[in-house]
């Protein structure tokens, strides 16, 4: 068993993850038999047309949805056999999201936005606020810290999405369409970002993307089509 720390050592294991909806007759897969490892240290891509159970998948590996059957496996624990609140822990310290939409509160400033899961930790608030501000300044929105999102482009606001996941220091990060509703070259600017900021050898991240344009950042692409794996490409660390 490798150690915690090692780059490539397993991060996220699924296994024979079978999600359905409906009953009898309309009874259909959205992710059927689905098996892969994600590894530590690297940028793991999911792609494959649309409806072919990509999100589905997201969800129940980022323990948001429950498998009807298979095993998610993190630092050897499986995750839909913790407790209710093991796995609300795990949501909250283990793992960030980020949303295709960015999903921001309109209300809050974008250091509130940031602070929030650490609120949620019972971080103490001018703590929590402080914290915000520095993952602001390492997004490099240092000062749109006390602007609302709706000030902020949408790459802007993507980075407030992405201070917010890192905020908890994840293990693992899930990014849903992160370029989708981007312009190329803020697309590929967030991606560069993501690969010499905020990945690191203790953290795996996965993302899930129909954009050709940033195949270029992946360690390793999966293929999805009709819910099933159909290949998964490791192509090195040496980008
Ligand atoms: N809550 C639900 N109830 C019924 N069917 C669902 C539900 N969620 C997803 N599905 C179905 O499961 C399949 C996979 O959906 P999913 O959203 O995972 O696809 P996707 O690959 O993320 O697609 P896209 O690229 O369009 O986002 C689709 O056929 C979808 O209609
Ligand atoms: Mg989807």
């Amino acid at each position: 068993m490798s150690k915690v720390g090692e780059v490539g050592r397993v991060a996220l294991k699924a296994s024979h993850l079978d999600k359905w909806f409906g009953e009898g007759e309309s009874k259909t897969f959205a992710v059927r038999d689905v098996s892969f490892e994600a590894l530590a240290g690297e940028m793991l891509f999911i792609v494959g047309p649309s409806g072919s159970g990509k999100t589905t998948l997201l969800s129940m590996i980022s323990g948001i949805l429950k498998p009807n059957a298979g095993e998610v496996f993190v630092s050897e624990k499986d995750l839909w056999m913790l407790s209710s609140n093991e796995l609300a822990d795990f949501r909250l310290n283990k793992i960030g999201f980020v949303f295709q939409d960015f999903h921001l509160f309109p209300r809050l400033t974008t250091a509130e936005n940031v602070a929030i899961p650490l609120i949620l930790r019972r971080v103490d608030w001018s703590e929590a606020i402080d914290t915000a501000r520095k993952y602001l300044d390492i997004v490099g929105l240092k000062n749109k810290a006390d602007l609302p999102p709706m000030k902020l482009s949408g790459g802007e606001q993507q980075r407030v999405a992405i201070a917010r996941a890192i905020a908890a220091q994840p293990d693992i990060l899930i990014f849903d369409e992160p370029t989708a509703s981007l312009d190329g070259d803020t697309g590929r600017k967030i991606l560069e970002f993501v690969k010499t900021e905020v990945l690191n050898p203790n953290r795996c991240i996965i993302i899930v993307t129909h954009d050709s344009r940033i195949f270029e950042y992946a360690d390793a692409i999966m293929k999805m089509e009709d819910g099933k794996v159909i290949g998964i490409e490791r192509v090195g660390h040496e980008k």
